[in-house]
């Protein structure tokens, strides 16, 4: 019996923390080939070969998702290395929180460039190569807080609502070619997500609650080999999941 995950080339960015290195090591684990795509060289790099150590195959390509050639890069090495290209995370996100008011502008435009401009790329690298194959699956993550805005989360919540916009729009124009589209939308699990906050007042605040009910990254990569497992005739369009505990 088949996984359906198994032998899929999967190309993960933001792979080197958090919730892309888990999934990466969960779909390894589950017999994927995985690309490892982020800017901590060091890190993706020990990840591949921590993977194929264990008998998996896996490549790291360092990775800046705000650069389109650098994100082209990524896809088109793990096309000539492999083939083909059967998935893409575009899990890559920052969120540094803050009151508007506070006018912490670099940070917005940080955001937009890795939460938005970085899927856009994504997908500008991986769909003609999926378009040519006829098969293959983009899941975008997006978060909670692109399905609710909180006081402090305003630019951050906008770049994960604008993340579920460009999903569902893509999810209506590759039907033709056989394309899955699915959207992760995770509350707080564990990563470095909240190292990203430098807002004094917003981190103290942060710091105060969601460490203590973040769950296991595990609960994320179990959710992308799920949309992934299923046959190629299903398309999961979006999984939303929360700890028990999370209460917004
Ligand atoms: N953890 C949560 O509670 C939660 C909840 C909802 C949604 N999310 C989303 O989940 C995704 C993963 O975040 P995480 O929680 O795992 O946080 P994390 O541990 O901080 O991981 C973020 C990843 O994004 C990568 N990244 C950031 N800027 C990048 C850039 N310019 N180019 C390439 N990669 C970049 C980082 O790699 P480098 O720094 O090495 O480049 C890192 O691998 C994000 O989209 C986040 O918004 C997380």
């Amino acid at each position: 019996m088949t996984n359906n995950v198994a032998n899929k080339i999967v190309v993960i960015t933001g792979a080197s923390s958090g919730l892309g290195a888990e999934a990466a090591r969960h779909l390894a684990a589950l017999g994927a080939t995985v690309v490892l795509g982020a800017r901590r060289e060091d890190r993706i790099k020990a990840l591949a070969e921590k993977i194929t150590s264990e008998g998996s195959k896996a490549l790291a390509v360092e990775t800046d998702v705000t650069d389109r050639a650098s994100v082209q890069n990524l896809i088109d090495t793990a096309v000539k290395t492999y083939g083909r290209i059967d998935v893409l995370l575009n899990n890559a996100g920052v969120m540094p929180l803050s009151p508007l008011e506070n006018l912490r502008v670099d940070e917005w435009d940080l955001m937009v460039d890795v939460n938005i401009k970085g899927v856009l790329y994504g997908i500008a690298a991986a769909l003609p190569h999926m378009k040519a194959q006829k098969s293959g699956q983009i899941i975008n993550v997006s978060s909670v807080a692109g399905h609710h805005v909180f006081q402090n989360s305003a630019v951050y919540s906008a770049t994960k609502f604008a993340v579920r916009a460009l999903s569902e729009g893509l999810r209506a124009e590759v039907k033709p070619y056989n394309l899955r589209t699915t959207i992760i939308s995770p509350g707080a699990v564990q990563s470095e997500l909240l190292n990203g906050v430098h807002d004094e007042a917003t981190a103290e605040q942060l710091q105060s609650f969601v460490p203590g009910i973040a769950i296991s990254a595990d609960s994320f990569a179990r959710c992308v080999a799920f949309a992934i497992s299923q046959p190629e005739d299903v398309d999961i369009n979006e999984i939303l999941f929360r700890p028990t505990k999370q209460q917004l």
